[in-house]
Order: structure tokens, then sequence, then C-alpha cells
């Protein structure tokens, strides 16, 4: 059973057809960017509908009519490396947004989180939304370690975004932070030995930097 907080989006053919492209080990590396780009649109398209907006007045060229302005400043958080891949179409989408940066990897033997960099805001304001941004959710280490990070640093407001989510990762991040949006193209099999999504896309890092 899926917790309300979560929202999965695959049943939609555009992101069945791109997820498709993605996990296909045939895809060279700008197929893959590709891919991972549109799919971050379409993410960062359903996971905004929770932004707060005031209505304004705008002039067309014959008459005036009401538009919207957003109400919240927007954070965009990757976690580096592989959610910089996710980033520019946030940019795209949110030209005032400011950006934070999240440094870690996991250590392939222990599968704890490192960090080696960070650049948050020293206190995020209560009304800013959040964008957490990583294609891969597995075990949920990396993803905890940064929500903890940043609801340190006082976010209130947090919507994590992630391409392939693995059950178990879900269920450690809705138990352990239930005000958390979450919204995913695809929530997995499983996790395999070495901690992988089945069937997942392999290394999202490795595919999108073509290491
Ligand atoms: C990947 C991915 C997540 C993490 C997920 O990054 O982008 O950050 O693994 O695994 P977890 O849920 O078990 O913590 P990786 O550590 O490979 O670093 P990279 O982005 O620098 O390649
Ligand atoms: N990180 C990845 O890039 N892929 C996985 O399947 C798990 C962690």
């Amino acid at each position: 059973m899926i917790p309300e907080t979560v929202t999965e989006l695959k049943s939609h053919p555009l992101i069945s057809r791109n997820l498709a492209i993605l996990r296909d080990k045939h895809s060279s590396n700008s197929i893959f960017r590709d891919a991972v780009k549109k799919l971050s649109y379409f993410l960062f398209y359903e996971s905004s509908r929770a932004l707060k907006t005031t209505s304004i007045s705008v002039e067309t060229p014959l008459i005036e009519t009401t538009g919207i302005q957003f109400n919240q400043h927007i954070w965009l958080c990757p976690i580096c490396r592989a959610g910089l891949g996710m980033l520019e179409p946030g940019l795209d989408l949110f030209p005032d947004a400011s950006v934070g940066m999240i440094g870690l990897y996991r250590d392939e033997e222990t599968f704890e989180p490192q960090f080696y960099y960070e650049k948050l805001p020293a206190s995020f304001s209560e009304t800013d939304f959040c964008f957490l941004i990583d294609p891969m959710l597995a075990t949920g280490g990396s993803i905890d370690a940064s929500l903890a990070l940043m609801i340190k640093r006082g976010a209130k407001n947090i919507t994590l975004l992630t391409l392939i989510s693995a059950p178990e990762g879900l269920k450690l991040l809705t138990h352990k932070y239930p005000d958390v949006r979450i919204v995913t193209t695809s929530i997995d099999e499983r996790l395999n030995n070495n901690n992988y999504i089945l069937p997942g896309l392999g290394d999202a890092g490795d595919r999108f930097f073509n290491t």
C-alpha cells in the first residue's frame, strides 16, 4: 500500500516510454541524458501543483484578466553527482529558484552516505518550497542524510523528486519523514545483493556522465 504522500507517474505513456529508454542498456549517454531531462520536466510539472500561488491582474493587448504568481521561493537541491542531471529542467521551469548543492556518494561497501560538499543556506525560510532531487532512491541512505541536513537547516516544505525508487528506500523515508512529499516516475521491484535497484537502470551517475 503506497502512502498518500507518494505519487508514482509511470502509468502515463510518455513516462513509461521514456523510462524504457532510460532503462535500456543500449541507450547511448546522450539518449540517456535526454530521457532524464524529459522525465524531470514531468516530475516538476506534477509536483508543483502543491505550490502556493496568489492571483494577479494581467493586461492582455485587448483586456484586463487574471493570472497567478508563485507565493513561495523555490529551492532546487540536487544530490551530486547524479542529481545534477535533473537540475536544468528545474531551472528552466523556475528561473528565479535558488540552488542548494549537496555533495555525497554512497560508499559501495558499507552503503553509508559520505558527504564531500554542501552548499545549503544556513537557514531556510519557513515558506520556502524545497525540491530535493536525485534520480535514484535505493536503500534511502543518501536521501535520508540529505533530508536530515535540510530539516536541520529549517526546511519545512520538502518535495523529493526521484526517477526510480526501490520499495525498501521508500518505506524508510515515508516512516521517517511523513511530511515529505515524494514524486517518482517508477517504484521498482526490489534491491539486489549490492543494493542496486531491480530492474532499475544501473548506475545513474555513470550513465549520465559517461564514466
Ligand atoms: C546514487 C544515487 C543516489 C544514491 C542512492 O549516487 O544518485 O544518490 O546512489 O543510493 P542509496 O539510496 O542506497 O543511498 P552515487 O552514490 O552512486 O553517487 P554519484 O551520484 O556520484 O554517482
Ligand atoms: N545508485 C544507482 O545509481 N543505481 C542504483 O540502482 C542504486 C544506487
